[in-house]
C-alpha cells in the first residue's frame, strides 16, 4: 500500500516509518522539522535499506499538502504531526488548537482533494481525563483536563463526524498509553529540546550525565509505593500497532477507538530500578511534591487491539529501559544540531 505519514521524523513516527517500510509499503512523509530531524529519517533509511518520498511543510499549509497528497495519492494517512507537551499548552492554548485542530481539518480537506478516505490517528490515553474505574478501557468517560487534551478531544471527534458523513471513510483513532525506548538498534529514539518533561526520557538524562537528580512528583499516592503508576509501552511496540491499524483501516468503514497499552501499570520507582539494572548506573533522586493535574494511577485495557488489530504488547519495562539507555548511551545528544 502507498502510506502518507504526517510528522513521521519525530519520535513515534520515525519507528512507525521504519515498521511500514519493513512491511513493504510505499512511503511518504511530510514534516516541517519543527520538533524533529531529517537525521532521523536518514538513519530509517539506512537500517532498512529502503527509500522512500519525504516533503518538507507545514500541515496548516493546505496548498503544499495537497499537492503533496494529490501527488503521492495515498492509501491511508497516519496523523502524528502535531504538538504534544501539557504544559506548554496551558501556555499557548492557541498555538496548540491551532496545529493540532486546524491542522487536521487542513489534512482531512487535503485527503478529500485527493480521494484519500482512510486514516490512522495519534490519540493519547489523555482523553480518559481523571480515571472513573481502571483499567481504563474504551468505554471510559471522554474528558480534557488541559488543552493538549482539548485537542485531543476534538481531533476525534472531527473523525468520528466525518466518518459518519463518508461512506467509504476510515478512521482508527489509537489512544496510546506511555511510549517510551527506542529501536534495538539504538539509532533512532526520543530525542527532547528542552528539559524533558517526562519521566524516561529524564531518567537516561540523568543516567548519562546530562541531569544530576530526578525529581519523583509525589510519593503520597494510593498505589504500592506511593508513586505514581502509569502503562509505559514500548515504542517498537506501539510502531507495530500503526502497522497492524493501517491494514485494518484499509479493510474497514466507519471509526474505532483503541487503546494501545500493555495493560500493566509500573510505578516511578519501579522505572528507576529497572533503569539502573539496565544502566549499571544509579540514578539519584529526591521525592518531590506532587505536579499539578497527575492523577495516581492509569492502564489501559487492551483486549480491544487484540480483538481488532491482531496486536499484543511483546516487550515489558526490562525491554523498554535496555533499549531506551543503548539509544542514550550511543547518542548523549541525541540526533545533535
Ligand atoms: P514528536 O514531536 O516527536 O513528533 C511530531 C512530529 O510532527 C515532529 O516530527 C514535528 O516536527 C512534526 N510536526 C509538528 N507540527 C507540525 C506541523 N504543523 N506540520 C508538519 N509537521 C509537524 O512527537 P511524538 O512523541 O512522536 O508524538 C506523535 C504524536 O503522538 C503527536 O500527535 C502526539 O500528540 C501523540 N502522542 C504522543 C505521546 C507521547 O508520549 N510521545 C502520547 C500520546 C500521544
Ligand atoms: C504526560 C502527560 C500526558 C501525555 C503523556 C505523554 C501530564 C499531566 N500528562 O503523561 O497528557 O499524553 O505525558 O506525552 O503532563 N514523573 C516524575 N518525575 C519527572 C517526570 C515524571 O516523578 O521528572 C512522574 C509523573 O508524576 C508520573 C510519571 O512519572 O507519575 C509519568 O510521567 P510522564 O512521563 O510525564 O507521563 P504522564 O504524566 O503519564
Amino acid at each position: 500500500m502507498r502510506i502518507f505519514l504526517t510528522g513521521g521524523a519525530g519520535y513515534i513516527g520515525s519507528h512507525t516509518l521504519l515498521e511500514v517500510l519493513s512491511a513493504a509499503h510505499e512511503v511518504c512523509v511530510y514534516d516541517d522539522y519543527s520538533n524533529s530531524a531529517p537525521a532521523a529519517l536518514a538513519r530509517v533509511e539506512q537500517l532498512t535499506n529502503r527509500k522512500f518520498k519525504t516533503v518538507t511543510g507545514d500541515i496548516r499549509d493546505q496548498v503544499s499538502l495537497a499537492t503533496a497528497l494529490t501527488e503521492f495519492k495515498p492509501d491511508v494517512v497516519v496523523h502524528f504531526a502535531g504538538k504534544k507537551a501539557v504544559g506548554e499548552s496551558v501556555e499557548k492554548p492557541l498555538m496548540y488548537y491551532e496545529n493540532n485542530v486546524s491542522g487536521t481539518l487542513s489534512l482531512l480537506r487535503a485527503m478529500e482533494a485527493a480521494g484519500c478516505n482512510r486514516i490512522v490517528f495519534s490519540s493519547s490515553a489523555t482523553v480518559y481525563g481523571e480515571p472513573q474505574y481502571l483499567p481504563l478501557d474504551e468505554n471510559h468517560p471522554l474528558s480534557a483536563t488541559n488543552p493538549y487534551g482539548q485537542t485531543k478531544l476534538m481531533v476525534e471527534h472531527i473523525l468520528r463526524d466525518w466518518c459518519t458523513a463518508r461512506d467509504q471513510a476510515s478512521a482508527v483513532l489509537l489512544r496510546y498509553f506511555n511510549p517510551v525506548g527506542a529501536h534495538d538498534s539504538g539509532m533512532i529514539g526520543e530525542d527532547p529540546n528542552d528539559i524533558p518533561n517526562n519521566l524516561m526520557p529524564f531518567v537516561s538524562q540523568v543516567a548519562v550525565g546530562r541531569r544530576e537528580t530526578l525529581q519523583v512528583f509525589g510519593s503520597d499516592y494510593d498505589t504500592p509505593d506511593g508513586t505514581g503508576v502509569r502503562d509505559y509501552i514500548h515504542v517498537v511496540d506501539l510502531a507495530k500497532a500503526h502497522a497492524a491499524a493501517i491494514v485494518y483501516a484499509a479493510a474497514h468503514k466507519g471509526c474505532e477507538a483503541i487503546n494501545v497499552g500493555t495493560g500493566q501499570g509500573s510505578s516511578v520507582l519501579d522505572v528507576v530500578r529497572a533503569f539502573e539494572k539496565a544502566s549499571g548506573r544509579s540514578i539519584p533522586y529526591t521525592m518531590a511534591p506532587r505536579r499539578p493535574g497527575d492523577v495516581a494511577a492509569l492502564y489501559a485495557q487492551p483486549d480491544k487491539a487484540r480483538t481488532l488489530l491482531g496486536w499484543d504488547a511483546e516487550r515489558d519495562l526490562a525491554d523498554m529501559c535496555v533499549s531506551a539507555w543503548k539509544w542514550q548511551s550511543q547518542n548523549p545528544d541525541g540526533y545533535g544540531d
